[in-house]
């Protein structure tokens, strides 16, 4: 049975993810990310980039700055409620969030049960120049919205796409992964429609957002929405819907959408004087569009995936017990391809190495000719690869090697001129 030790254990022995500094006892809440996690990592952009922004023609992309000013964050309404329900214990002094699933109204560090009431802290990380961090990406939108307009041409409604470093000075307990950092990537859009069609994009992205998630590999029993009642909606939000999964410590936010009606622009608009209204032909009147925000966090979905993903043999299977696959989808694997000699002899390593100068350049792909061949395709199991490529005494004599899947373990006869169109139409 897989569970969260073995999994935080086996993504850093095969190099997803690292905790950073850790040979100088590690920094709370930041993450690195190995060779694999990289290109995992990058994998999982681009399919989101492909899906929002290069297959619609009604999104368009910006790269906005990191360090933002402090008006931006008064406008947006950061400074004064972006904050956190603290609980302090008065004997220990520790301070965690008031929703910590360790907590069960004693303090989680030392179990007392004299503690303060919950108090309000800002997440935000302010630089000695006064200016701060960005939390989200959202606001480099806002304030870019009139600049995108005018240089892209776009009509309402439509969208404006980033993936982008957030910083936020959350509270992290150990053993959470990547769910709660203070340094991840956010992917957010804004989509801009006019007022009285808030509800219908609302929906539509509802639907589009729900087949991504799934397309890209998450199955639909470990997902379910919730809707945050009024009471518990933040300060811009009509209406917000979350998808949670089923982390290893139980169901959790993974992604959201809301509906952040003109909050943004009018409250910067207003602070600046600047028209960020649209003129509407029909009733010949200005208006500011309404805004429709789909986010997610790009590590807490990089979790995710490998978890869905991530499975160790109880032995039932071909696998021996203990042994570790990882399901991913292909379009994901970091390699998508092994290229082995069976033997490092008779010319074998030659044509396998050859094999792989061919592909590289048009493909996610790794040579190997170290250990036995069984422990060459476990290693490339655990960390996804989809295929691997053996060339063995056979292939001398008529150009084939032979492919093997990851998932099956089966292998078929291929020959080498038909390899790159074979991975191309199979991933
Ligand atoms: N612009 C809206 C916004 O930022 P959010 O729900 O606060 O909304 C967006 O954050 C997404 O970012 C979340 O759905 C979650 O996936 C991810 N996220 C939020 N806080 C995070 C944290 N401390 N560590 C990792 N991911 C986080």
């Amino acid at each position: 049975m897989k569970n969260i030790d073995s999994f935080i254990s086996w993504a850093k022995r095969r190099g997803f993810a690292f905790e950073s500094q850790e040979m100088y006892s590690g920094l709370s809440g930041v993450w690195d990310f190995g060779y694999y996690g990289t290109l995992f990592k990058k994998n999982i952009k681009d399919f989101w980039w492909k899906k929002f922004v290069e297959s619609r023609s009604d999104v368009v992309a910006v790269e906005s700055s990191i360090l933002t000013k402090e008006d931006v964050f008064k406008a947006s309404g950061h400074l004064e409620s972006f904050t956190d329900p603290m609980i302090e214990c008065q004997k220990c002094r520790t301070r965690f969030r008031a929703d910590e699933a360790k907590f069960k109204g004693k303090c989680v560090s030392c179990g007392s049960d004299n503690l303060s009431e919950p108090k309000k802290f800002n997440l935000m990380f302010q630089t000695q120049l006064g200016e701060y961090l960005r939390p989200e990406t959202a606001q480099g939108m806002f304030v870019n919205f009139k600049n995108t307009l005018e240089t892209t041409r776009k009509k309402i409604p439509f969208g404006i796409a980033q993936i982008g470093k957030s910083f936020r000075n959350e509270l992290v307990s150990s053993g959470n992964f990547l769910f709660r950092l203070r340094e991840f990537e956010i992917a957010e859009i804004e989509y801009f429609v006019h007022p009285e069609e808030d509800d219908y994009y609302f929906n539509q992205w509802q639907k589009d957002w729900e087949n991504f998630l799934t397309d890209i590999g998450l199955s639909e029993k470990n997902l379910k929405k919730f809707s945050h009642p009024k009471k518990d909606l933040a300060h811009y939000s009509k209406k917000t819907v979350d998808w949670q999964y089923k982390f290893p410590f139980g169901w959790k936010e993974l992604s959201g959408l809301a509906n952040r009606t003109d909050f943004d622009l009018k409250n910067h608009s207003q602070k600046t004087g600047k028209d960020l209204t649209i003129f509407d032909e029909k009733s010949n009147k200005k208006y500011f569009p309404y805004v429709i925000e789909p986010t997610i966090g790009i590590e807490r979905l990089f979790f995710a995936l490998l978890w869905e993903a991530f499975e160790i043999s109880d032995g039932q299977n071909r696998l021996n017990k203990g042994e570790i696959i990882l399901k991913l989808n292909p379009k994901l694997s970091p390699i998508k391809v092994a290229i082995f000699p069976l033997v490092n002899k008779e010319g074998m390593d030659k044509s396998a190495q050859q094999i792989f100068e061919d592909l590289k350049e048009k493909i996610s792909c790794e040579y190997d000719d170290k250990g036995s061949i069984g422990r060459r395709y476990r290693r490339q199991d655990e960390i996804g690869t989809p295929f691997c490529v053996t060339v063995d005494g056979e292939t001398k004599k008529n150009n084939s090697v032979t492919i093997r899947q990851r998932d099956t373990g089966r292998q078929k006869r291929i020959k080498i001129k038909d390899l790159y169109n074979y991975l191309e139409t199979n991933i």
